[in-house]
């Protein structure tokens, strides 16, 4: 084969719709069988028609043959970008023969489509309901049906317009202060869910783009949205307050409707005083609380009848549109459903179900024949209670959030409810009041999370560590719900920095995170006070101290993050000064060096079981690893000044570590695993301490029978510091082992995601306090950068960028006899995986082209390393050989490749050369 060309990404997202950035950036990946494959040039042009991309006459851009071998984030450097306009692309690339290669003629082609960019743009004004003419009272009785959960009544907004042809192209441009469903003619436009998503809404709020060209027609048209409270006005976190108190009382809709016709006339329908409102079917609506619909209140066609009774004009709420963006990264969305794997009988109308997973959604119900007025009450949990009341939810750790949907019937034959405008965390549901036999069918729990593209997969030979894989995918799709929460079950739900930070690089294995991880960013720089503090969350909402070490270092580490992932220069350039400013701030409140003042709420290494790491010494080495962050991103970011003064800044704190926390036998201050384990990883002992405090490390694990002390903090470098240092018998002994503190033990007890603590169940103690107990948080489950990068093999060199230079060091050990992970990244596909015999092992690789790869056979016979049963040095492809700790370490250049040497189960390599974390 020769290149393929696929993936092409602007800003990066595949043919986003509606985008801001005045120089978006071009992207596309390359695959090869060919050995050696690789850019050498390329080629972009861009026009306004498909069809133009082959008359150079038409061409808006044309970058000329550039002798490049990326095809990463390139920026637009053609004419400036008009407004809603689609911009078609086409990338030719030449390969290191010369030759054009590429896709037949016309497959490598994409396009954007810019959206509002200017102020001038926007006609629309906010638009709600009028508080004081129409108070947001609810009707007679809802408050019986609703209970407690009760808010205001979810907006029901409309606009008839009449046109007289069909358009040829109709964008909707629309946000909303809450959370929002755009209508069009009786139909729902687009697949968004819970747009506009979260964001610091006093410094940004997203607009979405709908291309909805199919929905209009020609005569009478109704353009409609319903508006719940969302983020805006909602429950929010552990607040008691609404959310009202952070951002505003009441929700409200910004939109645009643009119809262009064939004789090139413009028409724009905005939201303005023509529109009006009334309350619907649904009473109330809240992310915490839950939805509560009255079938019986629904307006029959009030989202497309050109006439229609009971609504009152609108009020006006705001004239200026306030600080839009267009959304940058994967909208919310439903990506699955998952049927119902038991449903048992509880009582007459009563029924608890089973999705035989822990997942984040709602539930879509149907009900036939139920009589008008019934009530159906859906309540939702993670686990079910143990003892007495066996097989009930159990909801206490839900704290505030009710995580409720009620239903009343219409009376109609069959129907369907689904909420739209809440989230649950659960993988049981307790269905009260329903009105006959619950047939198996008529419940299914659909998954929604920010839908960014799933790029990875890790599986092995043993089923309890693809458990925990499994384990770990799930919690991210449960907790990327347009912010990374930390959980998203119980009335908290918020953008934890430290959570974000830990689980980051397990984050990225698994999915394209880079442009949802970069609008992150955002709402973390905005969230930074003037002394330079981040805050322990983003947005801020309830946390306004300064954030506590590991928490507020997010905000360096992610970005560096990005940088070192996807290529991504930007958002290190954008996220810089407060890089820079967040360590500032902790070196001025510490002028010894010891991060001892300013440390917030100060978490030390969050949920640890029977350890206690030194605060400050936990902060001390996060102070260090931003520091040495910041110093690597200023030479990036060609800034060598700051570069030297953060050098030196670092080596200072690394001194002052070493001073106050190690002592001269390679103890570490506190002798827990996570003091040995930051001061391993981060660099922070002297060399020759370095063995000593590897066995200080290691008894301590030993010695409490191959068990872990780890937090959340801790927990992410125990694996890799361990295999890094030679314990990788250890490693997997940890990887393995079932007995409480242990992934495994939550694994034996029917964990289908990552608890948030060690004993959130244990057969001692039962439940964990109901006030803080998640079994759906990913801090734990940050192994997974361990199990892609060590235990498959797929990693990159320290100065590499986007898998340029890959890093391939597959690990055998523990129980397994093979295990293989696949990255779809930046570049292209990488894969590294292994299988062994008794005496034999095999190791398959996928280098993309354009990248090289170290790969390490593990052999105690580096000479009988083969491939097609010629030596390995003499294939094709293989640039070096060269005997090393691992067995033998083959530079490769791209291709697929598979390599077998003699391989016994014992033959572990003692020692791989020190590595710090990057
Ligand atoms: C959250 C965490 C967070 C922590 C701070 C908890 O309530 O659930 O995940 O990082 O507070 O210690």
């Amino acid at each position: 084969m020769t290149i393929r060309v696929y993936g092409l990404q602007a800003e990066q997202r595949q043919e986003p719709l509606g985008i801001d950035h005045p120089r978006p950036r071009l992207s596309w990946k390359l695959d090869s069988d060919r050995r050696g494959a690789a850019q050498t040039a390329y080629r972009i042009t861009a026009a306004l028609r498909p069809a133009d991309l082959d008359d150079p006459g038409r061409l808006l851009w044309d970058t000329g043959r550039r002798e490049s071998g990326d095809g990463l984030l390139i920026p637009w450097d053609g004419p400036a970008l008009q407004s809603a306009t689609r911009c078609h692309w086409r990338v030719e690339v030449w390969d290191e023969t010369g030759a054009a290669a590429g896709n037949p003629a016309g497959s490598a082609r994409s396009w954007f489509e810019t959206g509002l960019l200017h102020r001038s743009d926007w006609s629309a004004v906010w638009i709600g309901r009028d508080p004081v003419r129409h108070p947001a009272v609810q009707p007679p009785g809802a408050a019986d049906i609703a209970g407690a959960d009760l808010l205001p009544p979810p907006l029901h907004l409309r606009r008839a317009f009449h046109v007289d042809t069909r358009p040829v192209r109709a964008r909707l441009y629309a946000t909303a202060r809450g959370v929002y469903e755009p209508r069009l003619n009786g139909c729902r436009a687009g697949d968004h869910e819970l747009a506009p998503g979260w964001t610091e809404y006093h410094r940004r709020l997203q607009y979405q783009t709908y291309d909805v060209t199919g929905l209009v027609h020609a005569g009478d048209n109704v353009l409609g949205a319903v508006v719940a409270d969302g983020w805006w006005s909602g429950y929010v976190g552990f607040d008691p307050r609404r959310a009202a108190q952070h951002y505003g009382d009441c929700p409200a809709l910004l939109a645009q409707l643009v119809l262009d016709f064939a004789d090139g006339s413009r028409r724009v329908i905005a939201t303005d005083t023509v529109w009006t409102e009334r309350p619907g079917a649904i009473l109330s609506a809240d992310l915490l609380m839950g939805q509560v619909v009255d079938a019986r209140r629904h307006v029959p066609d009030w989202d497309a009848a050109a006439t229609i009774d009971g609504f009152a004009p609108v009020a006006v709420l705001d004239t200026e549109p306030g600080p839009l963006v267009a959304e940058p990264d994967h909208p919310v969305r439903v990506t699955m459903e998952l049927p119902a794997a038991t449903v048992e009988h509880k009582a007459p109308g009563r029924y608890v179900v089973d999705f035989g997973q822990n997942l984040v959604g709602r539930v879509r119900l149907t009900l036939r024949s139920a009589p008008r007025g019934r009530r159906v009450t859906v309540r939702h949990a993670e686990v079910l209670t143990d003892g007495e009341q066996d097989g009930e939810l159990y909801a206490a750790n839900l704290r505030r959030a009710a995580a409720t949907d009620r239903y009343v019937a219409a009376g109609e034959p069959v129907e369907v409810f689904e909420p739209q405008f809440t989230t649950h965390g659960f993988r049981y549901v307790e269905i009260d009041g329903h009105p006959g036999e619950l047939d198996v069918a008529d419940v299914v729990a659909r998954v929604l999370h920010s839908d960014t593209p799933w790029t990875g997969r890790f599986e092995c030979s043993d089923p309890v560590t693809n458990q925990l894989y499994t384990n770990i995918a799930w919690g991210q799709r449960g907790n990327f719900v347009a912010v990374p929460t930390d959980c998203p079950q119980r009335d908290e739900r918020l953008g934890w920095l430290a959570d974000a930070q830990i689980f980051a690089p397990t984050a990225t294995r698994n999915a394209d995170v880079a442009a949802f991880f970069a609008r992150w960013m955002r709402d973390v720089v905005d969230g930074q006070d003037t002394d330079g503090a981040f805050r322990d969350v983003a947005p801020v909402i309830t946390m306004h101290r300064e954030a506590a070490p590991a928490w507020g270092d997010a905000g360096v580490i992610i970005p560096w993050h990005l940088w070192r992932t996807y290529g991504d220069r930007q958002v290190l350039a954008d996220s810089f000064d407060a890089m820079a400013a967040w360590v500032a701030h902790v070196r001025r409140h510490n002028p010894d060096l010891r991060w001892r003042h300013h440390t917030g709420n100060n978490y030390g290494d969050w949920l640890q079981v029977d350890a206690d790491t030194p605060r400050d010494l936990l902060a001390t080495a996060y102070f260090a690893r931003s520091a040495a962050i910041v110093a690597d991103a200023a030479d990036v970011l060609g800034r060598p000044d700051v570069a030297a003064e953060h050098r030196a800044l670092h080596a200072a704190i690394r001194q002052a570590f070493i001073t106050a926390y190690v002592h001269p036998d390679g103890a570490v201050e506190g002798e827990t695993q996570t003091g040995y384990l930051l001061a391993l990883a981060f660099g922070l002992l002297p060399d020759d301490l370095i063995a000593a405090a590897v066995k200080h490390l290691a008894a301590d694990v030993e010695q409490r029978g191959n068990r872990l002390t780890t937090g959340f903090v801790g927990v992410q470098l125990l694996c890799p510091v361990l295999a890094e240092h030679g314990r990788a018998d250890l490693a997997y002994a940890l990887l393995h082992q079932d007995e409480f503190p242990s992934w495994g033990y939550s694994i034996r007890h029917g964990a289908t995601t990552i608890w948030e603590r060690w004993d959130g169940w244990t057969e001692h103690g039962g439940f964990q306090a109901d006030a803080m107990n998640s079994f759906n948080h990913y801090s734990l489950g940050s192994i997974g950068d361990w199990l892609f990068g060590r235990v498959a093999g797929i990693d990159q060199t320290p100065g590499s960028v986007a898998y340029r230079d890959l890093l391939l060091r597959p690990l055998p050990g523990g129980r397994l006899t093979w295990a293989r992970a696949e990255q779809d990244t930046a570049r292209g596909p990488v894969a590294c995986g292994w299988a062994r015999t008794d005496d034999r092992i095999t190791v398959t690789v996928t280098v993309p082209p354009g990248s090289t790869a170290l790969l390490e056979v593990p052999t105690a016979d580096p000479a009988g390393v083969r491939e097609h049963d010629e030596p390995a040095h003499t294939r094709p492809g293989v640039l070096g050989a060269e005997p090393s700790a691992a067995g033998l370490t083959l530079r490769l250049a791209s291709g697929r490749y598979t390599f077998t040497a003699s391989h016994t189960p014992d033959h572990t390599p003692d020692h791989t050369p020190v590595q710090e974390m990057p």
